[in-house]
């Protein structure tokens, strides 16, 4: 039996906060379930996701490069991919299709060690480069960066609010559709926080795609950070309100996988866009029917902009809920 030698303080602080440690409301989506399992062991969250090994089932969603604060971030989360076993996509790499002079901001390959690492590219962009038949560019990209494969950001409402928005010419699906049949590399397709409709995500899943990344609607929004770039964010805000929420596409994947049996040829997601914490993640992935791990960008980028310890710490708390989630919780 372990002595208890903290047992004297311990007992003040209870005396002291209990009076303050009320709670009056309760989250109703889990049975929590103390009597079935001891405290968690180690390796209870990990899982097979893009043919790699994750000790956490997270993804760190892309965000940034082409700056030099960028690196610092992009180093850090690097960093924390490869000390806590997640997966990571780099913000768009669109400033290392002209040259290479910002390529230390993307190039964390040394950081993250075997960790998931992809690339990323906007729709606009590899429109270009499929109507110039330029695939070799972006087989150059993913193996300068020694990335496993490439993110295709799908963001037609971005780039329609951005004064310097790129038009998009072809229906984003033919561009995917050509980038699968020319490009021998994982391909995965995401929005930027506004989600996807049924049709389109059915449309994705019956392609060979290595994952669907949501990027749903809830969380971070890029028409509404594009509108407040403008002198007018006002006009065109009722936009920014449209779009589906990770819940509500976890429930289309759902029926669409239903649907299509064994058509259904992309079988990986990352559940990401308003996922606010650990919490909210455990409960989607387990709503999921289909293999999954969840994604962050703002709740990541938050900690990751000074020291690295600062996101240490925001990723040890994560693991710790998790952990917890795994051994007590038990979805409705
Ligand atoms: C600062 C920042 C930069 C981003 N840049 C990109 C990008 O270059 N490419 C991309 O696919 N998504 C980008 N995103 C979108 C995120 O990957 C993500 O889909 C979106 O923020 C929703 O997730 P969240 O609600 O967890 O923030 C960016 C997000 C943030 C916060």
């Amino acid at each position: 039996m372990n002595q208890d030698p903290t047992a004297q303080q311990r007992k003040k602080d209870h005396i002291d906060l209990a009076l303050t440690s009320e709670v009056l409301t309760s989250d109703e989506r889990f049975y929590y379930e103390p009597i079935l399992a001891p405290h968690p062991h180690d390796g209870i969250t990990k899982t097979q996701f893009l043919d790699k090994s994750f000790a956490l089932p997270i993804w760190i969603s892309s965000m940034t490069g082409g700056t030099e604060w960028a690196k610092t971030i992009n180093i850090n989360l690097a960093k924390a991919a490869k000390e806590f076993g997640l997966g990571m996509g780099l913000g768009s790499c669109r400033s290392l299709l002209y040259d290479d002079d910002r390529i230390s901001d993307f190039a964390v390959r040394e950081y993250i060690g075997g960790q998931p690492l992809y690339a990323n590219l906007g729709i606009a962009q590899l429109e270009e480069l499929v109507l110039e038949n330029k695939y070799q560019v972006l087989k150059d990209l993913v193996k300068k960066l020694d990335a496993d494969g490439l993110i295709i950001h799908v963001n037609p409402l971005q780039e329609g609010m951005q004064p310097e928005g790129d038009l998009i010419k072809v229906s984003p699906l033919d561009t995917i559709k050509k980038l699968l049949d020319h490009l021998d590399i994982p391909l995965i397709v995401k929005e930027v926080g506004q989600g996807m409709g049924y049709r389109s995500l059915e449309a994705l899943l019956k392609l060979p795609l290595a994952a669907v990344d949501f990027a749903a609607h809830g969380g971070t929004n890029f028409t509404k950070l594009e509108l407040l770039r403008t002198d007018d964010p006002a006009t065109l805000d009722s936009l920014s309100l449209v779009g589906h929420s990770a819940t509500e596409m976890v429930n289309m994947v759902n029926q669409i996988s239903k649907e299509l049996g064994d058509k259904m040829l992309c079988k990986q997601i990352i559940i990401s866009g308003g996922v606010k914490d650990f919490l909210d993640g455990y409960y989607l992935m387990q709503t999921l029917k289909t293999p999954s791990v969840y994604g962050q960008a703002g709740a990541f980028l938050k900690h990751a902009r000074g020291d690295y310890e600062a996101l240490r710490q925001y990723v040890l708390s994560q693991k710790k809920g998790l952990e917890m989630s795994y051994a007590f919780l038990q979805v409705k």
